[in-house]
């Protein structure tokens, strides 16, 4: 019979993954991220089967290289942590968690155009602070969301989730396919959404956008996707939105851009060198910034750590995953 599978965890993670991994083998969980030189040693101990790994670990092709693992199961939809390509020439597989954060995501994007818009977290502090001196005519005074163009940098589940929540706000919501160079989306393929969203190229995207969100994978062809260029060509009272993956956004770009007021403001949730912030970023008043919890609902975490451990079994006992990146 074959030995029990061993799975290593590089950080605490909720119920129910180490339940599902501990009937399935050893398990053993670091109770703090490994830096890159020991989760390389401990992928190349030979004493794990399979990684659970987080979006903070670095798995590039030098750990791949020396690892001695079947799989990385990712507990996150997105991988770009992980060289996919190198796994694959190594015949390691890799599994990620789609799906169960869209409509997770879909709601802190739309959290920060409304926060962003309505000056919520300003008003917080002046509250807070004691600054706040009885109900002024122009108080805080925000932009209307009703009404605004709210633009879609791609069209995949988590831009069609926030497509959806835009529309019963009001909004006018205008998409491109994922610039750039995506192929349009065919009108067959809008479905519940045909007639009412818009497809428009990338450049009249960023020029008509009232509030430009991000939603695609972080690639070698969106990596400073937004760039001074792009920000030029905003509208000076656009908001850029970001829940994607912070390296889309040049980030020194937008501090420069956002402090000459060359766009009115950013809502971000991902960040360029996470968790470090551009200099200057945290000092600028028309931002608002959460630290990465797009998917941070107890439900959804649940159902993230279910996924991640159902891949890291299947991988574990030589079968495929349900959810693999390199069938
Ligand atoms: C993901 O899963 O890719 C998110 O960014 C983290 O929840």
């Amino acid at each position: 019979m074959n030995a029990a599978p061993r799975y290593l965890v590089t950080m605490p993670v909720p119920e129910p993954g180490p339940s599902l991994l501990a009937a399935s083998g050893a398990v053993t969980v670091l109770p703090q991220p490994p830096d890159h030189d020991t989760l390389r040693r401990l992928c190349a101990s030979g004493d794990f089967d399979v990684v659970l790994t987080q979006l903070r670990d670095v798995v590039d092709a030098d750990l791949l290289a020396a690892a001695r693992v079947r799989g990385v199961s990712n507990f996150a939809v997105g991988y770009n942590n992980i060289d996919v390509a190198a796994a694959t020439d190594r015949g390691i597989l890799v599994g990620n968690t789609p799906g169960v954060l869209t409509d997770a995501t879909a709601d802190v994007a739309m959290a920060l155009v409304l926060a962003t818009a309505r000056r919520v977290v300003e008003g917080d502090r002046m509250v807070r602070e004691g600054r706040f001196a009885g109900w002024e005519p122009e108080l805080l005074l925000g932009r209307d969301v009703s009404g605004a163009v709210l633009g879609l940098a791609g069209f995949g589940r988590i831009a069609r989730a926030t497509a959806r929540r835009a529309l019963g706000f009001g909004m006018e919501v205008l998409f491109a396919p994922r610039p750039p160079g995506d192929r349009p989306v065919g009108d067959e393929e809008l479905g519940e959404f045909a007639g009412r969203v818009r497809q428009v190229p990338w450049e009249e995207l960023v020029a008509r956008s009232d509030f430009l969100s991000l939603h695609v994978p972080l690639a070698a062809s969106t990596r400073h996707l937004v760039d001074a260029q792009v920000l030029a060509r905003m509208k000076p009272e656009a908001i850029l939105i970001n829940t994607a993956r912070g390296p889309v956004v040049d980030e020194a770009a937008l501090v420069e851009a956002l402090r000459a007021g060359r766009i009115a403001g950013a809502g971000l949730d991902v960040y360029e060198d996470e968790p470090r912030l551009a200099p200057g970023l945290a000092e600028l008043a028309n931002t608002v910034l959460l630290p990465h919890v797009g998917s941070a609902t107890v439900s959804v975490r649940r159902e993230m750590s279910r996924l991640s451990a159902l891949n890291a079994v299947a991988i574990a006992e030589g079968r495929m995953p349900p959810h693999p990146v390199n069938p």
